[in-house]
């Protein structure tokens, strides 16, 4: 037992950021982030709280789904962004969509989503939840230092939800996680009041070398399992969605894989990195506009802070 994707829905912010708008703002160009990222545009949040996002990718969801609030077991909302330490960022979407259910965050960065599905999976399969819906969402824009040409270029914010069922459609689904802070992470305002330092805000920071070095391989080696454990070829998976960092991480781990360019679904131009948000704006984007089939197979891979990895394989068999 494990799940079935009854529904998604996703929503990402109506303000749009462009390559030559951020041009404006640091020493960059459009070629330039076009050329090393494939980035062209993001969207950011202005108005919009994390919850007004996250509820609204919640509805359309259910809606999808055909599943009403009252009938959620649990809600599980992979984010590092929420709009409170306390509350949760699913409490609160608990609450504004009318549900009834326990609700809690998971923080695994940009493999959140994955992670969420994987605790989902456990709850159905141990019959402690049939329904559950899990939002992946991240605002990143609040934690970037728009003045580092670095790091601004590459994230926006986004993200969707599914509703899960119990059923069988889930063929494997892998985590992993190491430790490790020095090359990507976001600080936390850790400073006692009583030490002496000044407080100071501090920014997501990153090496962009290291971290494109550890996409890579993770990506080739979490296929490479999944194959492996579910017992299936890579000609038999229908569609790869990698978290959508950077179009050369993706084009270097396919090249690495051997694996057909129209296999992997990329919607990085119009948002960038949206972290957690961006595998679940990407697989409803497919499902709505018509490229799932019933039965095909889907592999999603992501990877990012921890350093944290989630792969999963799984049969596309929605509600409708
Ligand atoms: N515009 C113009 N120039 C820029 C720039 C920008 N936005 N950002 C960096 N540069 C400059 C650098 O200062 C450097 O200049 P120098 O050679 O004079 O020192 C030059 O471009 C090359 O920088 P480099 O870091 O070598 O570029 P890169 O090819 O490695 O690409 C990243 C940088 C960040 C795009 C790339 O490393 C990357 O995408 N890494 C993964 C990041 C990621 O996905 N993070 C999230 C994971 S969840």
């Amino acid at each position: 037992m494990s799940f079935r994707i009854l529904g998604t829905g996703s929503v990402v912010p109506d303000r749009s950021l462009s390559n030559n708008d951020l041009a404006g703002m640091v020493d960059t160009s459009d070629e330039w982030i076009v050329s090393r990222t494939g980035i062209s545009s993001r969207r950011i949040s202005s108005g919009e709280t994390m919850t007004d996002l996250c509820v609204k990718s919640s509805l359309l969801a259910l809606e999808n789904a055909e599943v009403s609030p009252d009938e959620l077991d649990l809600i599980i909302c992979a984010t590092i962004c929420g709009d409170y330490i306390t509350p949760s960022q699913a409490s609160l979407i608990q609450s504004e969509i009318g549900a009834t259910c326990p609700a809690f965050d998971v923080n695994a960065a940009c493999s959140g989503f994955i992670y969420a599905l994987d605790t989902a999976s456990a709850y159905l399969s141990s019959g402690k939840a049939s329904k559950i819906l899990v939002v992946a969402y991240d605002s990143l824009s609040k934690f970037v230092d728009w003045t580092d040409r670095n790091t601004c270029v590459l994230f926006g914010d986004g993200g969707g939800a599914v509703v899960l069922d119990k059923g069988d459609d889930l063929l494997g689904i892998n985590l992993t996680s190491e430790g490790n802070a020095e090359i990507l992470n976001i600080p936390c305002h850790n400073e006692s009041p009583f030490g002496s330092e000044t407080v100071t805000r501090q920014f997501l920071q990153m090496n962009g070398q290291e971290v494109f070095k550890f996409a890579v391989s993770r990506i080739v080696t979490e296929m490479k399992k999944l194959i492996q454990n579910c017992k299936v070829s890579a000609d038999e998976i229908d569609y790869v969605l990698l978290h959508q960092a950077n179009i050369r991480i993706i084009n270097a781990a396919r090249q690495r894989l051997g694996m057909p360019e129209g296999k992997f679904m990329s919607n990085l131009a119009r948002y960038g990195n949206t972290s957690a948000g961006s595998i679940p704006v990407l697989l409803d984007e497919l499902n709505r506009n018509g490229t799932l089939r019933k039965g095909q197979i889907l592999a999603l891979i992501a990877f990012g802070g921890g350093l944290t990895t989630g792969a999963c394989l799984l049969r596309w068999d929605p509600a409708k």
